[in-house]
């Protein structure tokens, strides 16, 4: 009994001390769960994250936490969507899980809220309430990612407690028009115990531009200070006086527009660890400075453009730096200096080096590999290093993950020690001029292996692939690139076992082999992209469609594959079969077998039959060439469907199509190049074609068009600047519209019937007057083509043309066609052409050909004629011309067949004598062809017309890309 009543007194205390004990029962005040339940309703929440949002007790419901006492002090909101490499993946199923709507004033009623996370929710714009000021007990604020927009409640100064503060305005696809300002700092000061902030992405724009500097330097016990991307104009080179950041730790000033010198009182920040000055407009030298600060781990002062000059040993001082990014600066000169700095003290911690795209130079020093042989990510791209790779790199580095020595000079060898890498993941070695043989060795440890580029310049094949048949290479690719070295002249066996390729390009390395049907029809399902271009690749594609799901860039160009066209995957969207041998006809459902198709191009085959209608079905079709093959029938009549679409290259020059051009090709609002020539095309310019307003290159060349040439073409389409109508049965005047087509540099009307004058108003041809966008245009294809699949043979600079040839002009050479500065080609032969050549001829000084043979001219050829230093064709037979061809060294290096047909033309090289002097009967060597050869030469319209326009376009597009590029490399931070 006495054991009993121990044992129940027992339980009695143990219940009242379980009743002490505030989780057991106790649950949050009747208070604190309605001021929840009022936070919620303010808000909506698609995916249900707050569900749990109910019963009595609020202490355990999703986010929130109490306290011993049981009053809520945290409220963790978040968006819980996996966050992956600084970006998301997908971003309907973020934004689903996002929170938005109102922050209710009900949160007011949680005294002792100190914790308050609502990032990575969607607020649309609205502003950051003003009511947070008053959480009197908040120690930790994060709204970053949120959407929030206005200017900043200056009432957020009122938190006296407050540590963290993170406003980070950037979105994940949130309200795009969302901008968070801030055009006063002074509240900033008053967060005394502040050590954390973050306002990245929120504009600051405060009335003098270094204000904010002040601001920040009044917060003592900041740590961590980021302010990247805020429209920052000015940093002030000195800090308010009695100021500074004792215990600053992190500092991140990027992406802003700081155009001055690192200033001096950065480096008296002795505890910084971390530094990120990127994508500024910083400038003059590395600061010797930086030397002393010891605790560095990251500097990132990549993407400043004119910061430069020599890169000092000091950076080998900094014991504890782990990354280090220059790259894209203007930093020069050797890095022999930069990489002794490292050596002679213990080991370097650097693992993450990047400078790339500066203008190093110089062999890589053998040091390298042994004072920073704890090196994973290496990164010395578009730099001007030349030689080799140094032996130690593959000897010491076995840490390397990533190595980039793209676009260099690199004219060396790749030593046999490459092979030790075994910790290598990604190669890239593109764009150099590597010699020497890769064998087994060179890749006997490279076990970890996904990623492999390598590639020389085409015109040499210095670099060979010499494995053994039989080789089984220790790796698994993703992914393989190798062009211009040789591979060949068999299709490697060790690629056929490698089963996890998503891309693999093996463009113009020999090989001269049947296609492995075994290896086609196993190609990994992962398999994006497929490039085998420019080798001598024979044999047919099965018929049936081939099925790699993911495949969408497809390149077998110039190669020797024959047989009917194969089908590709649903997924295609880029299909490059030109240049080789496949017959037969373009299957008739093309289209809906590749719907996604936006790049076709099945040119210099041996095609036949029709273009199918089911081209149309392509919604995404951008370009469309069908050039050089036998297709016959008319151009379908069907361009209606893609009227909306983005194509703006319709190609089909070279075949041998009849009928008329449909006019529902008037509907493809974004054509840009239109190519019809060398087909039988009849009928007229349909007037539909006047819709076309981004034409910019026209050529209806080598048909049977008929009627007078439109003059809505200069009214509507004032982009035009290639105009080839040769060979068709065009009559009329010339239309003086034509005259306002201030782009027009390129102007043949030849071998037509047209009749009437030249129009006197030439001269407003302001391409043609004032040097010429082509040259433009032929600049940056050295940009844009790098590793695509045209082929650019051609001087567009030539492209300054007017050819009237073979038509019934008749009436004078008007005097203003002088004034065509930057004209090239003058050919206005076979008409009836009269009066005298003007004077001011000699004003063309670029004139490389000029012809005006077979008319009625008559006169004197003007001596100005003789100072053209480029003329290289002159022809002038069969006019009226007389007196003597001017002296001087130009005019006496044509034939005399140039002359010929003048009867009263004499002097040399003309075979008649002038009266006072003796004919010659030796000619002085000729340079170059016959003239009557050249004509032909010089107006066929090649792929390099082509290019220049494609390329055109691309220079835009380039410059979004680089745009793009800006923000995307803003928010990837580095990782290693
Ligand atoms: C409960 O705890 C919080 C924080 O721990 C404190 O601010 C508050 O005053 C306490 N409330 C009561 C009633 O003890
Ligand atoms: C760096 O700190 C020293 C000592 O505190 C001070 O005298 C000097 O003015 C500071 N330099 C700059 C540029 O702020
Ligand atoms: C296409 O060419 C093949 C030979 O390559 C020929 O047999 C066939 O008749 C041609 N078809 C058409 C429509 O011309």
């Amino acid at each position: 009994m006495e054991n009993f009543r121990t044992h129940l007194q027992f339980l009695l205390y143990f219940l009242l001390f379980l009743h002490s004990l505030p989780f057991s029962y106790a649950k949050c005040t009747d208070t604190e769960r309605e001021a929840l339940l009022a936070f919620k309703t303010g808000l909506t929440d698609p995916s249900g994250r707050l569900s749990s949002w109910r019963g009595d007790d609020c202490c355990k419901w999703a986010g929130v936490k109490c306290s011993s006492n049981q009053t809520v002090t945290h409220l963790d909101l978040k968006n819980p969507y996996p966050q992956a490499n600084g970006g998301i993946i997908d971003q309907t199923a973020y934004k689903a899980s996002c929170l938005a709507g109102n922050i209710s004033s009900s949160l007011l009623r949680l005294p002792s809220l100190s914790y308050l996370d609502m990032s990575l929710n969607d607020f649309q714009g609205n502003e950051i309430p003003a009511f947070l000021g008053q959480l009197n007990d908040l120690t930790y604020l994060n709204l970053s990612f949120s959407s929030f927009g206005g200017e900043i409640p200056p009432q957020l100064g009122n938190l006296s407690k407050l540590q963290v503060l993170d406003l980070y305005a950037d979105s994940y696809g949130g309200t795009a028009a969302a901008e968070l300002r801030a055009d006063d700092l002074n509240w900033l000061t008053r967060l005394a115990s502040l050590n954390r902030l973050n306002m990245g992405f929120v504009r600051i724009n405060t009335s003098n531009g270094g204000d904010w500097l002040h601001a920040v330097s009044m917060l003592p016990s900041l740590v961590e200070l980021k302010l990247q991307y805020c429209q920052l104009q000015v940093l002030p080179q000195s800090l308010p006086l009695g100021t500074n950041f004792p215990s600053l730790s992190v500092l991140d000033l990027s992406d802003n527009s700081f155009n001055a010198p690192i200033p001096q009182w950065l480096f008296n920040l002795t505890g910084l660890r971390e530094l990120y000055l990127r994508w500024n407009f910083l400038h003059g030298p590395v600061p010797s400075e930086f030397a002393r600060l010891k605790s560095l781990e990251i500097l990132d002062l990549s993407n400043n453009l004119d910061f430069g000059g020599q890169i000092p040993g000091l950076f080998g001082s900094l014991r504890k730096l782990k990354v280090l990014d220059l790259s894209a600066n203007d930093m020069n000169g050797g890095i022999q200096e930069f990489i002794s700095g490292f050596a002679g003290s213990p080991s370097s911690s650097l693992i993450f080096l990047d400078l790339s795209s500066n203008s190093l130079e110089g062999q890589l020093p053998d040091l390298l590999g042994v004072v920073l042989h704890n090196l994973q990510h290496l990164d010395l791209s578009s730099n001007r290093f030349w030689g080799s790779i140094p032996n130690s790199v593959g000897e010491k580095m076995s840490s390397l993950k990533h190595l980039d020595i793209s676009y260099n000079n690199m004219n060396g060898s790749i030593p046999d020690s490459f092979g030790q890498l075994s910790a290598l993941i990604d190669v890239n070695l593109v764009e150099n001029s590597w010699v020497g043989v890769l064998k087994e060795t060179h890749m006997v440890n490279l076990r970890s292996l996904e990623n492999f580029k390598l590639t020389t310049d085409s015109s040499n094949h210095s670099l060979i692939f010499n494995v053994p048949v039989k080789w089984v290479p220790p790796f698994k690719l993703k992914s393989i690139q190798l062009e211009n070295c040789i591979v060949g002249p068999s299709f490697p066996a060790w690629l056929q076992v490698q089963n996890q390729l998503t891309s693999v390009t093996l463009r113009n390395v020999g090989i001269s082999d049947t296609i492995p049907g075994e290896w086609f029809s196993n190609l990994p399902s992962e398999l994006t992209f497929l490039v085998l271009s420019s080798n001598q690749i024979t044999g047919k594609l099965p018929s049936q469609q081939l099925k790699f799901p993911r495949l969408s860039t497809i390149d077998l160009s110039s190669n020797k594959f024959e047989g009917p066209l194969p089908m590709w995957s649903t997924n295609a969207s880029i299909l490059y079969l030109q240049d080789n041998k496949f017959s037969g006809p373009i299957p008739r459902d093309i289209g809906t077998l590749m719907p996604r198709l936006r790049n076709l191009h099945l040119s210099d085959n041996t095609l036949n039959g029709t273009i199918p209608l089911s081209i149309c079905k392509m919604a995404d079709l951008q370009v469309l060439s069908l050039r050089n093959n036998y297709l016959s029938g008319e151009l379908p009549d069907c361009w209606r469907d893609l009227s909306t679409s983005s194509l703006w290259v319709v190609d089909v020059s070279n075949n041998s199509l009849s009928g008329e051009i449909p006019s529902s090709m008037g509907l493809l609002r974004s054509l840009g190049m239109l190519l019809l020539s060398e087909n039988n095309l009849v009928g007229e310019i349909p007037s539909s074609l006047q819709n076309c307003s981004a034409l910019t290159s026209i050529d209806l060349g080598e048909n049977q068009l008929s009627g007078e040439i439109p003059s809505w073409l200069a009214e509507n389409l004032s982009a035009t600047f290639v105009l080839r109508l040769r060979s068709n049965q065009f009559h009329g005047q010339i239309p003086e519209a034509l005259c306002n087509l201030p782009l027009l540099h390129f102007l043949d009307l030849s071998h037509n019937n047209l009749s009437g004058g030249i129009p006197k108003c030439l001269d407003n041809l302001t391409a043609i007057v004032y040097g010429n966008s082509s040259e433009l245009y032929y600049q940056e294809t050295k940009v844009v083509t790098k590793g695509r699949a045209y082929d650019y043979n051609r001087n567009l600079a030539l492209l300054n043309v007017i050819d009237f040839s073979e038509n019934n002009l008749s009436g004078p050479i008007p005097e203003e066609m002088t004034k065509l500065l930057s004209l090239r080609v003058l050919n206005l032969s076979s008409n009836h052409i009269s009066g005298a050549i003007p004077e001011k001829i000699g004003d063309l000084k670029v004139l490389e050909t000029l012809d005006l043979s077979h008319n009625q001219l008559s006169g004197e050829i003007p001596a100005t004629l003789s100072s053209l230093t480029f003329l290289t064709h002159l022809i002038v037979s069969y006019n009226n011309f007389s007196g003597k061809i001017p002296a001087g060294r130009q005019l006496q290096t044509f034939d005399a067949s140039s002359y010929q047909g003048n009867p009263f033309l004499c002097g040399f090289p003309s075979r008649v004598k002038c009266p006072t002097e003796s004919i010659t009967t030796t000619a002085p060597p000729t340079t170059g062809t016959e003239p009557e050869d050249e004509e032909d030469e010089i107006f066929e319209l090649g792929t390099g017309l082509y290019v220049s326009i494609v390329l055109g376009f691309g220079f835009g597009f380039l410059g979004l890309c680089v745009t793009l590029l800006r923000k995307e490399f803003r928010k990837k931070d580095i990782e290693w």
